[in-house]
C-alpha cells in the first residue's frame, strides 16, 4: 500500500454536503470547527482587566481611572489613533512573568474557540524601548507557548514583528539582538503605521532574516496602497500578506495572488474597528473568496476590536448572508494551508475539519 503523500492533503470535500447544512446551524458549526489564527499581535489581547492588575502588580500608573474609563477610550478613526492607546496600555507589560500571563490568557481563550494552531505576533521593540529586556519578552511568551501545548493541545509559534514607524537599524539592532533566541520564533513580521513606511524600507533586515531560515510575513494593505502588498512581496519575499484587504483595487495583483496562492490573514472586525470599511455588511472577504485567494479570519487585536476569532466568523457570516458552509470550511482549510506548521500536522487538522462539516 502506498505510504500517505506528506506533501497533498487528503481531499474529503466533495463528500460534505454542504448544501444540506442549514443556515441556522452555522454559527455553531463556525464556533466548533477546528481552526488556526495567524494574525494575532499577542499585545493586542492586552484586555484592561489585566492592563490593571498589571499596572497595580508593577505599580505603573494609568491615565485612566477605571477598566470602564479605559474601554470607553476604544473608539478609533483609523490605525493610527489605535496604536496610540495600544502601545500606552502595553506599558504594564514588564517582567516575564507578565509576558507569559499576557499569552496563557490569550491560549484560555483560544482553546474556548477551537484554535488548535496559533501562530502569534510580538513587538519587541514596544518593550526594549521602554528598557524591558528582550529575554524577558521571549522567554514569557515561549513559555506560555510550551505550556499551551502540554495543557491545552494548541500547537502554538512565536512570530517576531518590527515597527515599521521606527528605523530599519533599529529593526536590526533588534533582529541581532533576537536572533541569540532564533528557536523561540518561526518569522518575522512587519506591523505598526502603514502609511509613509512602505516595504523598500525594510529590504536589507528582512533580507537577514530571511538568510537566517526565518519565515517572512508582512502587514500590507490595510491603510497603504496595493503597491504596498506588491513591494512585501517581490522585496520582503513575504509568503503571507497581513490584511491584504486593498488588492481588490489592483485586478492584476489580485490574479497574481490567486495564481501564487498567497495567504492572506483578514481580519473582518479590525477593518471595521479601524474604518478601513464602514461596516461588517461591506466588507470584501466574499470577493476575495470569488477570486479564488486563499484567505483567512483573524482576530488582529481582539482585547480591542471587539472580538475572539470565533466573534469574527460568527459575526462576519451574519452580517454577509452569501457566506456559506462551503465558505466556512474554506476559510478554516486555507488557515491550515496557510500556515508555517508541518505538513503532517496540516493533514491531521483538516481530517479534524472535515470530520466536523461530515457530522454537522
Ligand atoms: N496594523 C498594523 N499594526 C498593528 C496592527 C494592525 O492592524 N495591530 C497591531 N499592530
Ligand atoms: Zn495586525
Amino acid at each position: 500500500m502506498a505510504a500517505h503523500p506528506t506533501t497533498s492533503f487528503p481531499v474529503m470535500t466533495q463528500h460534505i454536503a454542504f448544501d444540506a447544512i442549514a443556515r441556522a446551524r452555522l454559527p455553531a458549526l463556525l464556533r466548533a470547527m477546528p481552526k488556526a489564527e495567524l494574525h494575532l499581535h499577542i499585545e493586542g489581547s492586552l484586555e484592561p482587566e489585566l492592563i490593571f492588575k498589571l499596572a497595580k502588580r508593577n505599580g505603573v500608573t494609568l491615565v485612566y481611572p477605571s477598566v470602564e474609563a479605559l474601554r470607553a477610550a476604544y473608539a478609533f478613526t483609523d490605525l493610527q489613533s489605535f496604536l496610540d492607546i495600544y502601545y500606552a496600555g502595553a506599558s504594564v507589560l514588564l517582567h516575564e512573568q507578565d509576558f507569559f500571563d499576557l499569552a496563557w490568557a490569550y491560549f484560555e481563550r483560544a482553546a474556548a474557540d477551537n484554535i488548535v494552531h496559533a501562530e502569534i505576533f510580538f513587538d519587541p521593540q514596544t518593550h526594549t524601548a521602554r528598557g524591558v529586556p528582550i529575554e524577558a519578552v521571549i522567554q514569557g511568551l515561549s513559555h506560555a507557548c510550551r505550556r499551551a501545548h502540554a495543557e491545552l493541545g494548541i500547537s502554538a509559534k512565536l512570530i517576531l514583528c518590527f515597527l515599521r514607524h521606527l528605523s530599519e537599524d533599529d529593526a536590526l539592532a533588534t533582529l541581532d539582538a533576537a536572533l541569540p533566541h532564533r528557536h523561540h520564533f518561526i518569522g518575522v513580521g512587519l506591523d505598526s503605521g502603514e502609511r509613509g513606511n512602505p516595504p523598500e524600507k525594510f529590504a536589507r533586515v528582512f533580507a537577514k532574516a530571511r538568510a537566517a531560515g526565518l519565515h517572512v510575513v508582512a502587514h500590507a494593505g490595510e491603510e497603504g496602497p496595493p503597491e504596498y502588498i506588491r513591494a512585501a512581496l517581490d522585496v520582503l519575499g513575504a509568503e503571507r500578506i497581513d490584511h491584504g484587504v486593498r488588492c481588490t483595487e489592483d485586478p492584476d495583483l489580485v490574479a497574481r495572488l490567486a495564481r501564487e496562492r498567497t495567504p492572506l490573514t483578514v481580519c473582518p472586525l479590525s477593518n471595521v474597528k479601524l474604518c478601513v470599511f464602514a461596516a461588517l455588511a461591506d466588507h470584501n472577504l466574499p470577493a476575495l473568496l470569488d477570486a479564488g485567494l486563499c484567505a483567512t479570519v483573524n482576530s488582529d487585536d481582539p482585547a480591542y476590536f471587539g472580538g475572539y476569532l470565533n466573534q469574527n466568523f460568527v459575526e462576519t457570516f451574519a452580517a454577509l448572508p452569501r457566506l456559506t458552509a462551503r465558505d466556512a470550511y474554506t476559510l478554516a482549510r486555507n488557515s491550515f494551508e496557510a500556515s508555517f506548521a508541518p505538513e503532517s500536522d496540516k493533514a491531521r487538522w483538516i481530517a479534524a475539519l472535515d470530520h466536523a462539516f461530515a457530522h454537522a
